[in-house]
């Protein structure tokens, strides 16, 4: 008798040779290929995005996981089929086979395609997520009136992400779950209209704005001229040219003072809101550079402070509408009338181009219908109203979103202080100190900017370098007057 043949030791080979772990192991070199392409393309670009960290941190990472999974499962069948007393492991090539060969070529083939596809698929999925498309688009219907009134402000050219994320591994992060929610919110109908702001979760302006607004670098003044047409038949021009005093906030490049004081770089601004969209600040803190406390405080407000949150100031306090500025009405017929684009000869046409942009409309085609016909009925007999129409329609799509209920009265514009109280928050002349010798300078109309001509047509020409006092057309006003009390955009 032959002596049997000494048992085949199966455990020492190893029990990942087979096809299916094998597979795994290809679909694990793709995802890690693609990790470390994606990291690569992430690290070279200018900004980071929230949706490139969720196919790198999370998309991929789910194949390499497959992949992992693959390899057990194949290694687990093949143990059992070994338990099983199957002799052979289920991975054997002989390449003198061609069988085998032909295998092994296709299987090699196969990778390499596999690879491919999966660094273009990457490499495209990533500039598509980095594009403006893919924020502003994908979400059309909830982002349109942030897309349209980006398109038209002055960082239109400006990615979205640049401001709404940023650099950085902890803003990656954070961007990373509110942007899956964001998802959800919008593939559940669940996101609000209008969307809130503040947003709480924006990352402070330092990491953002200030990538290119260098905030040492401001100083000077700006000189504006705003044109408004009054509420009469005549639609009465009325102008006012402002040299406002932006000023500086850097003592080596230029006198520090003027508007950008608040963000002088030693100083600190501090304040509390008392409301969500941060329009009553009844407390003001200044530390200055040598460590000196001022406190402005309203007449009536606590002394305890412990249960309010305090903020810091920063561009966003003013600019908060740098790139979405739903224009009110009043200011949008302005512009159009100025610019001749409306007959400023037809009576009464500002107050009811203004008044057709007021009506409540639910739907886009709604608004354009109504617009029409609201205009048309005020001037049956009046063929030039036919050239008025298409305007404030234009007017009415470049800022007003029924579908979104987002238009400019819903969010504050913190900029100045006509139609909402912006500066006044503060500069309302009733923010003292505690023993009322100090208070937030207000009532001096030459102190933020030079009134340096007001008027129509020959009192334009008369600048008065030093300031002149301000001639309300409106009427006599009192000492602090608060403007948004009666100009609310909409008149
Ligand atoms: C120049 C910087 C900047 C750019 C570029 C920018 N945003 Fe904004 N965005 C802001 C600021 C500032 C706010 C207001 C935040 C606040 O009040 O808390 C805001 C607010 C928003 C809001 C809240 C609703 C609203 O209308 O205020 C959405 C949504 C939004 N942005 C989406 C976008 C999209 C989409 C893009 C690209 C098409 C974009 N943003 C580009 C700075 C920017
Ligand atoms: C990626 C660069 C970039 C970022 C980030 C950026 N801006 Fe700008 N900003 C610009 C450019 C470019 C202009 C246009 C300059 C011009 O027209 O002369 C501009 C213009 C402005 C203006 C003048 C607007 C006007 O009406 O003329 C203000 C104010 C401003 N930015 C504020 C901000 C604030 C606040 C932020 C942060 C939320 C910010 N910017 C973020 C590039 C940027
Ligand atoms: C106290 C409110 C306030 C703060 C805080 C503030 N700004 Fe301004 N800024 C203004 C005003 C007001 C103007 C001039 C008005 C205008 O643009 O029409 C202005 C003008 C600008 C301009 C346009 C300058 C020009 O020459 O056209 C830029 C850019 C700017 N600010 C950026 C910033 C940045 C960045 C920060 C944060 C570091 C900041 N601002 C903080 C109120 C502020
Ligand atoms: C959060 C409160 C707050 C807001 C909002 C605010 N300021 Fe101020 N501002 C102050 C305080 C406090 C001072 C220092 C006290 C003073 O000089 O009256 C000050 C000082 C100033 C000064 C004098 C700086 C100097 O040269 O000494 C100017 C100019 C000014 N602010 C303009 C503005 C303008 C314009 C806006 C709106 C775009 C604005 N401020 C919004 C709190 C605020
Ligand atoms: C705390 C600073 C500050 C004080 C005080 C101040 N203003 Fe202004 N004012 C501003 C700023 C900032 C703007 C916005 C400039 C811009 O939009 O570019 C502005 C804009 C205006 C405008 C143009 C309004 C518009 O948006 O159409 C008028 C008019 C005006 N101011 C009149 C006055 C009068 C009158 C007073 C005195 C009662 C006064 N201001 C006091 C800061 C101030
Ligand atoms: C008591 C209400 C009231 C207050 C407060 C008030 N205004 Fe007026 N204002 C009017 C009225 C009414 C008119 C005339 C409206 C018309 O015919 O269009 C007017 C007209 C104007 C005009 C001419 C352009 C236009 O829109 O008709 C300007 C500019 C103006 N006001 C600026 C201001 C400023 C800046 C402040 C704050 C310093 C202010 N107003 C405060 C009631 C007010």
């Amino acid at each position: 008798m032959t002596p049997e043949p000494p048992p085949r030791k199966n455990t020492r080979l190893s029990l990942f040779r087979n096809w299916i772990s094998l597979a795994g192991m290809v679909v694990g070199i793709g995802a890690l290929f693609s990790f470390l392409l994606l990291l690569v393309l992430d690290a070279i670009a200018k900004v980071s995005n929230p949706y490139v960290s969720i196919l790198t941190y999370i998309v991929v990472p789910a194949f390499l996981a497959l992949s992992i999974v693959l390899g057990f499962i194949g290694a687990w069948r093949e143990s059992r089929r070994r338990a099983h007393g199957s002799e052979k492991t289920s991975l054997q090539i002989d390449l003198n086979r061609p069988r085998d060969r032909r295998g092994v070529v296709a299987f090699i083939a196969g990778s390499v395609v596999f690879l491919l596809v999966s660094a273009i698929g990457s490499y495209h999925a990533f500039n598509f997520t980095e594009s403006v498309t893919f924020c502003g688009e994908t979400c059309h219907k909830v982002m349109k009136p942030e897309n349209v009134t980006h398109d038209h402000g002055p960082h239109a050219r400006v990615a979205c992400v640049e401001c709404h994320v940023g650099k950085g591994v902890s803003w990656f992060v954070k961007s990373k779950i509110s942007g899956s929610y964001q998802l959800y919110a919008v593939a559940f109908n669940k996101y609000p209209r209008p969307i809130p702001t503040p947003i709480t979760s924006l990352r402070p302006a330092r990491d953002t704005c200030e990538e290119c607004h260098w905030p040492q670098k401001f100083s000077g003044n700006l000189d504006r001229t705003f044109t408004y047409f009054q509420s009469d038949a005549s639609n009465s021009p009325y102008s006012i040219r402002l040299s406002i005093k932006i000023g500086g906030a850097d003592p080596s490049r230029g006198p520090v003072g003027g508007i950008h004081w608040h963000m002088v770089v030693g100083n600190q601004v501090e304040y509390i809101a008392t409301d969500a969209a941060r329009q009553k600040i009844p407390w003001v803190r200044i530390t200055d550079p040598q460590g000196v406390v001022t406190v402005y405080r309203e007449p009536k407000f606590t002394n305890d402070i412990s249960r309010y949150e305090i903020r810091k100031m920063d561009c966003m306090d003013c600019h908060n509408r740098p790139s979405h500025r739903y224009v009110s009405p009043d200011r949008a017929v302005n512009l159009a009338m100025e610019l001749n684009q409306i007959d400023r000869t037809i009576p009464w046409i500002k107050t009811n181009a203004v008044f057709a942009l007021t009506c409540k409309y639910d739907t886009d085609d709604q608004a354009r219908d109504g617009i029409a016909t609201a205009l048309a009925e005020r001037y049956p007999n009046d063929p030039r109203i036919r050239d008025v129409i298409p305007v404030v329609q234009q007017i009415y799509r470049d800022n007003f979103f029924p579908e979104m209920k987002a238009n400019w009265s819903v969010y504050p514009d913190n900029l100045g202080h006509m139609i909402w109280p912006g500066c006044f928050r503060c500069h309302d002349g009733r923010h003292k100190t505690e023993d009322k010798k100090l208070t937030i300078k207000a009532n001096d109309c030459n102190s933020c900017h030079t009134i340096l001509a007001q008027g129509v047509g020959g009192e334009m020409e008369k600048l008065m370098p030093a300031g002149q006092k301000f001639n309300h057309p409106g009427g006599d006003l009192d000492d602090n007057p608060t403007c948004n009390d009666c100009h609310n955009g909409g008149r």
